[in-house]
């Protein structure tokens, strides 16, 4: 399989590339979780342009990225309705061989187990088409939803980083959670499993 671009499908969800034809589900969806997102989402620091993110640049900047190795830039979809956006960045090559992830979904299609497995469908794919080593995700220590997340997928604590990314208007402090190929032998979606589980409905 290519590493991109690519579209991954497990039961109702489906990872595929962010098109420019997402633009009026993107920015619809994006209006009415506006204050689920807002103290988890990237602002612009001080000295950068402070334009609010508007689809056709983000979705510019992604394609971009993707173009030259940097980014996966996924849409999810739940039964082919638009859902959220599930992101690796950041993708270093060479003796790296690393990347990260960023993530958010609908309030709509919270607590379903949704992220858990679209992130365990993002590994697999980075570890195994993809060639990557290691991913990282960064979480504020405040985002309990999130750090359920990298809990129920067993991701390693590694480290705090302090103001390490500027959210929803100041330079916030992260905790750093990371998996290496060698510790998701069997695939992070197989992993998921027992009370943790992903409900199809
Ligand atoms: C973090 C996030 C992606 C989790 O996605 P998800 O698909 O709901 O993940 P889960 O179903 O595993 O739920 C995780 C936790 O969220 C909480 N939760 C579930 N449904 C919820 C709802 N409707 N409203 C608020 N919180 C909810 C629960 O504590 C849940 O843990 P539990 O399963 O042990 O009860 C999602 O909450 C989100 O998009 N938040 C806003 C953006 C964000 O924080 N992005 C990540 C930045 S690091």
């Amino acid at each position: 399989m290519a590493a991109w671009p690519v579209t991954l499908v497990h039961g109702s969800v489906t990872l595929r590339p962010i098109a420019h034809s997402d633009a009026r589900d993107w920015r619809r969806v994006r209006e009415r979780n506006a204050d689920w997102l807002r103290p988890w989402d990237a602002t612009a620091p001080p000295g950068v342009e402070r334009r609010p993110a508007s689809f056709r640049s983000v979705v510019k900047r992604l394609r971009s990225n993707a173009r030259m190795g940097t980014a996966f830039p996924f849409v999810i979809e739940i039964d082919g309705q638009f859902a959220g956006q599930v992101t690796v960045g950041n993708i270093v090559r060479g003796s790296a061989q690393f990347a990260t992830i960023g993530y958010w979904i609908d309030q709509r299609f919270a607590g379903r187990g949704v992220m858990p497995l679209a992130v365990a469908m993002v590994i697999d794919h980075c570890f195994t088409a993809a060639g990557l080593h290691r991913i990282e995700i960064a979480i504020r220590p405040e985002n309990s939803n999130s750090l359920r997340v990298v809990e129920k997928l067993g991701l390693h604590e590694v480290g705090y980083a302090p103001r390490f990314l500027h959210i929803d208007g100041d330079w916030r402090d992260h905790r750093i959670f990371a998996v290496t190929v060698e510790e998701c032998e069997g695939g992070m979606v197989s992993r998921l499993s027992g009370p943790t589980a992903w409900t199809d409905r």
